[in-house]
C-alpha cells in the first residue's frame, strides 16, 4: 500500500541510492533520562520508517551504518545490546522483507559477529536474493578504510593468480575494475548521504563511494528522524545541482 502517493509527484528528482549515518541514539536517550541503549531500541523504529518510505517512493537502494569497526570500543554491555537488537531485528523482519520485495545485503566483515547472527544474516540474504524493489544494505562491522585495503588485497591476489599477465592486470586497473573488489560491488554509489544529530563527519563510512554524493545533515537525533524529515532531505536533494567537477 502506498502511504503518501502524492510525495513522489512533489519530488521530480529522486536519488537512486540513499546512505545514512544513523547518529544520536545515545543523546536521544540521555536527554530523556534513559539508558543510552534505549535510543538504539527506538532507532530500529526509524529504520522501518525509512525503509517503508524508500519502498513507497521507489528508491531502490538504501544503505544504513548500523555498526562500525570502531564501535567495538564501546562498553561491553552496549555492544551486547546492539548485537541482541540486530538478532531480534533479523527475526522480526525476515518475513516482512521477503514479502515486500526487499533484497537484504550487508557490507563489512561479518566474521567477528556471533555465528548465530551470521547464520541469520545468511538465511535472510538467501531468502531475499531474488528481490529487486529495494536493496537494503546494513553496514555491519564496517569501516571504509578497511574495505579499501581489503579490496587492494583481493585485487592483488587476483592479479598474482594471472601469473605472467599480472603486470598487464595491474596496468589495466581503473576505477570501474577496482570497484568490483569493494564490498559494495554491484551497488551504485550513494547519490545522497544523510547524517542525523547535526554532526558533520563521515566517520569511516563509504569513503570511496561517497566521492560525489550530496551530503545532508539533519539536526534531529536518529530516533526522532521521521518520514517528514526524510522527505525534507529528499526535497533538498531534488533542488541540488550536481556537476561532478564540470561547469553548469
Ligand atoms: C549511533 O548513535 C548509532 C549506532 C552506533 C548504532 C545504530 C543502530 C541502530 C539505529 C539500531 C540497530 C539497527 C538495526 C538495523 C538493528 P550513538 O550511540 O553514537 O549516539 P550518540 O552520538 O548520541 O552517542
Amino acid at each position: 500500500m502506498e502511504r503518501t502517493p502524492e510525495t513522489r509527484a512533489e519530488l521530480p528528482v529522486l536519488p537512486v541510492h540513499v546512505a545514512i549515518i544513523m547518529d544520536g541514539n545515545g543523546r536521544w536517550a540521555q536527554q530523556r533520562g534513559l539508558p543510552r541503549v534505549m535510543g538504539h531500541q527506538k532507532g530500529t523504529e526509524t529504520v522501518r520508517v525509512v525503509k517503508d518510505t524508500c519502498l513507497d517512493l521507489k528508491i531502490p537502494y538504501l544503505t544504513l551504518y548500523a555498526f562500525s569497526r570502531e564501535n567495538w570500543k564501546r562498553p561491553k554491555a552496549e555492544i551486547e545490546f546492539l548485537m541482541n537488537l540486530l538478532d531480534r531485528y533479523l527475526d522480526s523482519e525476515m518475513e516482512g522483507l521477503a514479502k515486500e520485495g526487499v533484497r537484504f545485503r550487508t557490507i563489512g566483515d561479518l566474521t567477528s559477529l556471533h555465528p548465530r547472527i551470521q547464520d541469520k544474516i545468511n538465511a535472510l540474504k538467501a531468502r531475499t536474493e531474488r528481490n529487486t524493489l529495494l536493496h537494503l544494505t546494513l553496514a555491519l562491522n564496517y569501516g571504509a578504510r578497511q574495505e579499501i585495503l581489503q579490496a587492494v588485497k583481493r585485487f592483488s591476489k587476483n592479479a598474482l593468480e594471472a601469473g605472467s599477465s599480472a603486470v598487464d592486470k595491474i596496468n589495466a586497473l581503473d576505477v570501474k575494475i577496482f570497484e568490483q573488489f569493494l564490498d559494495t560491488a554491484g551497488i551504485p554509489d550513494p547519490d545522497l548521504l544523510i547524517r542525523t544529530s547535526g554532526e558533520m563527519r563521515l566517520s569511516n563510512f563509504l569513503l570511496w563511494q561517497c566521492s560525489y554524493s550530496e551530503i545532508y545533515v539533519s539536526d534531529k537525533m536518529w530516533p526522532d528522524f521521521g518520514r517528514e524529515d526524510f522527505v525534507r532531505a529528499l526535497r533538498e536533494f531534488a533542488e541540488r545541482e550536481r556537476r561532478y567537477g564540470a561547469v553548469s
